[in-house]
């Protein structure tokens, strides 16, 4: 059984789109709290405006009745309020009258550090706008939509997930100060996924591995530039006396460098992800670049933009690993019906005697 997202949708275009296949029949959804985890992404310290024009609520169009999965394609919405300013900008057909509102002329200035030189290169675009809505971290937003259903179904075998900014305090006080200077600042988050049994993942194939999807899934989001499992990079200095969990009579560990996943599969101890995040790369004060339709030298674009989202990738984050998990879920334990799933689960529990 595979658990499988699909998504669509550009920054400033009509809406965000996802479709979640490989769900089971009867998992009980809860609007408010998928809306809840997508004002988590809004809210973060240091985000731009636009997080108050947009007023993320997801809409499902297919795949659920009266709040229950019918184990058919769950097809989830989020809609862009904001593309009321950009109507004819991000017309999806050739716009009809005089160009108004936002996104009008071509954007020929790209930012070092974000999709718009390799996206008009890669893509032979003639407006970095081609290349930049969907690069944008806008439709990270039904991500989390769809990381908000994966936990309704890691919360049916007792897993929960959690993400948060490391050294929030810190982080504020930069963010103020990157804000004071007109710059941005990127930080660290971290994801911690407790209840996970031991056996998820597999060492069989390097694409099996545990570490390996989660790795990909959090590196997965923009601007992550690093991802470590456990102790992660400290690990390359220790001795190995220092590193390793000592394994109990009881099987369990006291300490958890490992990050709760050895040779690519869970070992029951909670899970730690990691995630290092660069500084956003619009800047008001903006960088060298080239106005590729003169071809002279020329500032970078500058658009509004967040001094720093790293509160929101907690977030995202969060989704990412809650996605990889359930999907590694479903494969281990299957089943049609929720409650296959959940039996599944219980009888793998009880034979490794778990807990
Ligand atoms: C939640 C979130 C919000 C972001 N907001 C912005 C933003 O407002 N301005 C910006 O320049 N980059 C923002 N980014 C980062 C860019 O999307 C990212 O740097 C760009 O797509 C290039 O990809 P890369 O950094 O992975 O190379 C954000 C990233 C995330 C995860």
């Amino acid at each position: 059984m595979s658990l499988r997202l699909a998504t669509a949708g550009e920054s400033h275009g009509p809406a965000l789109v996802a479709i979640v296949t490989g769900l089971p029949a009867g998992l009980e959804l809860d609007r408010d709290a998928i809306d809840a985890d997508l004002r988590r992404r809004q809210e973060g310290y240091g985000r731009s405006p636009r997080q108050q024009i947009e007023q993320d609520r997801v809409e499902v169009l297919a795949g659920l009745r009266h709040g229950r999965t019918l184990g058919t394609p769950l097809a989830l919405v989020v809609r862009n309020v904001d593309h009321k300013n950009w109507t004819w900008g991000m017309s999806p057909w050739p716009p009809e009258g005089e160009p108004q509102g936002k996104g009008t002329k071509a954007v020929t200035l790209p930012r070092p550090g974000h999709a718009d030189l390799a996206g008009v290169l890669k893509y032979e675009l003639d407006d970095v706008r081609n290349a930049l809505e969907r690069a944008s971290a806008r439709h990270t937003a039904v991500h989390v939509a769809a990381g908000a259903v994966a936990k309704a179904l890691l919360g049916t075998i007792e897993i929960a997930v959690e993400g948060r900014a490391v050294d929030e305090e810190a982080l504020r006080a930069r963010i103020d100060a990157a804000r004071a200077q007109r710059d941005t600042v990127g930080g660290v988050v971290e994801v911690r996924a407790r209840g996970v049994p031991p056996g998820l993942g597999s060492y069989a194939a390097k694409e099996d591995r545990l570490d390996a999807r989660l790795a990909a899934a959090v590196m997965g989001i923009q601007a992550v530039k690093g991802v470590e499992i456990g102790d992660g990079f400290a690990l390359a200095g220790a001795f190995g006396s220092e590193a390793h969990d000592e394994i109990r009579t009881d099987r369990r560990r006291d300490t958890n460098r490992a990050g709760g996943i050895e040779a690519g599969v869970s070992n029951g101890e909670e899970i730690v992800v990691r995630a290092a995040m660069k500084p956003l790369p619009t800047l008001m004060k903006p960088l060298a670049s080239v106005d590729l339709q003169s071809g002279e030298a020329a500032q970078a674009l500058v658009e509004r933009s967040d001094v720093a989202a790293v509160e929101a990738l907690a977030v995202v984050a969060e989704a990412a690993v809650a996605w990889e998990l359930a999907r590694a879920a479903r494969e281990k334990f299957g089943g049609d019906a929720v409650g296959d799933f959940v039996a599944a689960w219980r009888g793998y529990v009880e034979r490794i005697a778990w807990r």
